[in-house]
């Protein structure tokens, strides 16, 4: 249910021929296989309904719906009756008041009659249908058998933390059940029981929701049209009384919300169906756990110390700016203009990140800017800009329906793309087929009603071996797609590229042993990737935190274009990427040799644009990395920053190493929420604002542009966006705008993609899919449709290089990490939410036989140590995992799994190598050690001294 209603036409939207039909005489022509109930919307005739909704397939069961059809018996359900030409239909007469009225009667007789003390009151579809039907009187009496006397009512199922469900509500409409099975495709739902013992459960081996399958998507929240299923915050408050249409903070699927709120308080947030990434459907982490923004942790006063270990002093704004101008300034009058930096953040906006880099660029006076992309996704922007020609996924989210084969490398979407999994999970139980590429077995293995064609369980650090042996079989079976190479590719370096993967030394028999996994496989699943129809590459961190996570994203572009699935729905190269604005932050300029817009920094008609523009000469070298800026904070010659929403003394790998990087500075400047791991080595603390602070955009994967709107003013009393301004002003260099809308008009003027974004477009019209320009001015939703952004397609060669973290006697296991659902990077946000009760620590997988081996026990603390250095986690045994391979999350700083990766990295960009680790698990002390070792990771991270008050 929503407050602020949106059109529900009671099933979903059809597409095919026109068929027109006649509604109470009135005509109207709607895509064939439409329901007379969509139909009869309409010319707006509202047909009363209960079981239907237009975001599920209609079910039929509450017979409120019926009307009558010209030459057709009795009296239809229109939302089974699908349209005919020339049908004559009538929604209103007096039979059908009786019959519905009387419907209506049955449900009201068994339910509690509460509606002014119920926390739906005003908001619930069956009040909303007692009324539409007229009903005043229930003729039956409500003294008959129910479900809300105390013979027969269930205790109200308070487990989940965020709803409730109260069976005394429920009128068995299905609508959850269905909700949960075609939207979420967790099937966490059933009906027990018949007639009126009929009840929903959370399946038979559970007692509650919490215990249940769940994965507390709240689809059949949404779903329930009675207060059956509904949110604690509506039980508690109320119902909203307005709402402000915004954006996901979390992921890069990028689901648009209403924030419904009563005043300055969110009460609940709804996934709006006219959203393009989720079209109303949401995941826990966005739909629910967003009371962080008003954590007691909440950090919403400037503070500076001289020393980290100083207390922290509160200040007013102008203060905090001035001494860190100054700090600023005295180190570059010291150590030179070079001996300062910044890093932008993935989860600020694009206005607030472009003016970083700005900031960085003009008012430091140099190229030292980088982005937390660095560590996750910058090979996907070297690899693509390569082999394409642009740095950004190739489709829309709404492509993946059109795919046959769907090549899924790396990436646990169920966990850490969950909206756009329930997308692919529908497509697969609709028969396309999937090939997971993945050490660890992830969930699309083996769900409810879907199973992978192929599960290559490679070793970590093997997926270019993996690619060129799908390659090579694509290549020696004449499954190339000729007409599309010739065409659309450049014929030199498809040619060497062809010669390369056919050699002996790529085929799946001579790679099987490194890959672990046997040929076969390898061949079937090259075979029905390239025979099975359109085929779609979709892959996450598990492809670009490598040593060769560049060459990887070449070799999955190779393989695209090879088989020619590019440039049309249902195919391309696809990067999941994992917070909500690193495609934003990338096209933004934040990487040290880019300008907005991927334009190279020393391409002298670029830089002259912005010059022109900002008023300043820019540098034309590339800066520092954030690798190479740790590196000379070491060597004394970097020795300012400023980190804007991003915790990199917990991201980042090697962890002890960064520590030590970040000590060795005379000035770091900290904008963040909270004060994170980072800010314990910060001199400066600027307060930042949440995304219900926000006002600005957010690029998705799909680089899609989508509007964060406030609900709120800011906690701190200022923008991020401004107190940035303030500071380059401090620095002496003149940047200022009257609002975001302003920065957003400078980026469409300095960067083409962007050229036709404004905030007026934006909320005028539905968002927009960059490149906006004069050759696509509603945007683009698939990419390379008649040509590449480059010309021609570039094939490139992908020489297998083994990493050289290897395991040997002493490190014999590899470790590999990754995220769950629940929790969201380093769990900054998360951990603030209700949503740690779902994870409130992370745990090491291992398998049973390398358990074994070590003595080690389910639940076992052990420690698991790396060349690098070491930490202690809880084991869980599990058989996700093939033997010789442990995984874990980082999500809780006192795990330290940072503390263990190494400082290996990506040959081309840096991005570290975070997916392959050789460690040692041995078994720990018990509790008694953990706690020992919870204080001493305290110590470690230099927890921060709490601010004077
Ligand atoms: S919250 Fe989502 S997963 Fe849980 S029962 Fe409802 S629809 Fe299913
Ligand atoms: S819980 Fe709600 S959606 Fe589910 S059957 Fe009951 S009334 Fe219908
Ligand atoms: S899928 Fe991602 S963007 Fe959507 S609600 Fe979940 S976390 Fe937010
Ligand atoms: S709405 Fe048609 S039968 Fe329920």
């Amino acid at each position: 249910m929503g407050l602020m209603k949106e059109i529900d036409r009671g099933t979903p939207a059809r597409e095919g021929a026109s068929v027109t039909l006649w509604i109470d005489g009135e005509p109207v022509s709607v895509p064939e296989g439409t329901s007379v109930m969509a139909a009869a919307s309409h010319v707006e005739r509202d047909i009363p309904k209960l079981c239907a909704t237009d975001m599920l397939e209609s079910w039929g069961s509450c017979r409120m719906c019926l009307v009558e059809i010209e030459g057709m018996k009795g009296t239809p359900a229109s939302c089974t009756t699908p349209v005919r030409e020339g049908m004559r239909v009538t929604t209103q007469s007096a039979r059908l008041e009786k019959l519905r009225k009387g419907v209506m009667e049955l449900y009201i007789s068994d339910h509690p009659l509460d509606c002014l003390t119920c926390g739906a009151n005003g908001d619930c579809e069956l009040q909303d249908m007692a009324g539409a039907v007229g009903l005043r009187e229930v003729r039956y009496g409500m003294d008959g058998d129910n479900h809300h006397d105390d013979a027969h009512a269930a205790p109200i199922d308070l487990s989940n933390p965020y709803f409730q469900f109260d069976s005394s509500k429920c009128i068995v409409c299905s609508r959850c059940v269905r909700a949960c099975e075609e939207v979420q495709g967790t099937f966490a739902l059933t009906i027990e029981g018949r007639g009126f013992d009929s009840r929903v459960s959370a399946g038979a081996s559970f007692d509650d929701f919490f215990s249940s399958d769940c994965v507390s998507c709240g689809a059949c929240v949404q779903a329930c049209p009675t207060a059956t299923l509904v949110e604690k915050s509506v039980v508690q408050h109320g119902t909203p009384t307005r709402h402000v249409d915004t954006t996901c903070a979390y992921c890069g699927v990028g689901c648009s919300f209403r924030a419904e709120m009563q005043g300055n308080e969110v009460i609940r947030m709804v996934p709006s169906k006219d959203g393009g990434a989720n079209e109303g459907h949401s995941c826990v982490k966005g739909r629910f756990a967003w009371s962080y923004a008003t954590h007691k942790d909440r950090q919403t006063e400037p503070m500076i110390r001289d020393a980290i270990t100083d207390p922290w002093r509160k200040v007013g704004w102008e203060e905090a700016i001035a001494f860190a101008a100054e700090r600023l300034h005295a180190i570059q009058s010291e150590h030179g203009k070079s001996s300062i930096g910044g890093i932008t953040s993935s989860r600020c906006t694009n206005e607030e990140v472009y003016v970083v880099q700005k900031m960085i660029r003009a008012a430091f006076g140099n190229n030292n800017v980088d982005t937390c992309a660095r560590v996750c996704h910058s090979p996907t922007g070297y690899g693509l800009k390569q082999t394409f020609g642009t740095s950004a996924g190739t489709q829309n989210f709404k492509s993946v329906e059109k795919a046959d084969v769907i090549l899924l490398i790396g990436a646990n979407p169920t966990d850490a793309h969950p909206v756009f999994a329930s997308r692919m999970k529908k497509r697969l139980r609709e028969g396309a087929k999937l090939i997971v590429l993945d050490p660890r077995k992830i969930d699309l293995v083996r769900t409810p009603h879907v199973e992978a064609a192929h599960h290559v369980q490679l070793r970590p650090g093997t997926n270019v071996a993996v690619m060129n042996a799908l390659a090579h079989v694509v290549v020696t079976e004449g499954l190339i797609d000729e007409t599309f190479v010739a065409e659309r590719c450049e014929a030199k370096d498809f040619q060497r590229w062809r010669a390369f993967v056919a050699e002996e030394r790529n085929s799946p028999e001579a790679l099987a042993e490194t890959i672990g996994t046997d040929a076969q496989t390898l061949r079937a699943a090259a075979r029905l990737f390239a025979t099975g129809g359109n085929a779609a590459i979709y892959y996450g961190l598990g492809v670009t935190e490598h040593s060769q996570g560049s060459t990887m994203v070449m070799a999955m572009a190779n393989l695209a274009m090879a088989t020619g699935n590019i440039g049309r729905e249902g195919v391309g190269v696809n990067p999941l990427r994992g917070q909500n604005n690193v495609q934003g932050s990338c096209d933004m300029g934040s990487f040290p040799h880019e300008l907005p817009g991927y334009r190279h920094i020393s391409d002298d008609a670029v830089r002259a644009e912005f010059e022109a523009d900002w008023g300043v000469p820019l540098l034309d070298e590339p800066g520092l990395r954030i690798p190479n800026m740790f590196a000379a904070a070491l060597a004394g010659s970097f020795r300012g920053l400023f980190v804007q929403g991003e915790d990199i003394a917990q991201s980042d790998p090697n962890t002890l190493h960064v520590h030590e990087a970040l000590r060795a500075m005379d000035c770091v400047v900290v904008q963040d929420l909270f004060l994170n791991e980072t800010a314990a080595f910060a001199h400066v603390f600027l307060p930042g604002t949440s995304f219900l602070e926000k006002d600005g955009t957010f690029t998705n994967a799909e680089r899609r542009i989508n509007r964060v709107r406030p609900v709120m003013a800011p906690k701190s009393g200022l923008s991020e966006s401004e107190a940035v301004c303030r500071l380059a002003r401090a620095m002496g260099y003149d940047m200022a705008y009257e609002n975001p809308s302003q920065i957003m008009d400078e980026i469409a003027r300095l960067t083409p993609t962007f050229a036709g974004v404004s905030f007026a477009r934006l909320d005028a019209g539905p968002s927009l899919q960059w490149p906006v320009n004069e050759a696509y001015p509603d945007g683009a939703p698939i990419m390379h449709v008649d040509g590449f952004v480059r010309g021609k397609g570039r094939f490139m060669l992908t020489e297998f290089v083994p990493t050289s973290e290897r395991a040997n006697r002493r490190y014999p296991l590899i470790l590999t990490t990754g995220r769950i659902l629940s929790q969201y990077n380093v769990g900054a946000q998360t951990r603030r939410t209700e949503n740690s009760r779902w994870h409130e620590e992370d745990v090491l997988e291992i398998h049973p036989h390398d358990a074994e081996e070590r003595g080690i026990a389910d639940g076992d603390f052990v420690s698991v140590a790396s060349r690098t250095g070491a930490t202690m986690l809880r084991a869980e045994i599990s058989e996700r995992m093939p033997q010789g391979v442990v995984y874990t999350t980082f999500h809780h700083p006192h795990s330290g799994a940072n503390v263990i990766t190494t400082d290996n990295s990506d040959w081309a960009t840096n991005c570290p190598e975070y997916k392959v680790t050789a460690v040692q698990v041995t078994p720990s002390n018990g509790p008694s050690d953990w706690q020992e070792w919870r204080r001493e990771m305290e110590d470690v991270h230099h927890r921060v001294a709490l601010p004077a008050e």
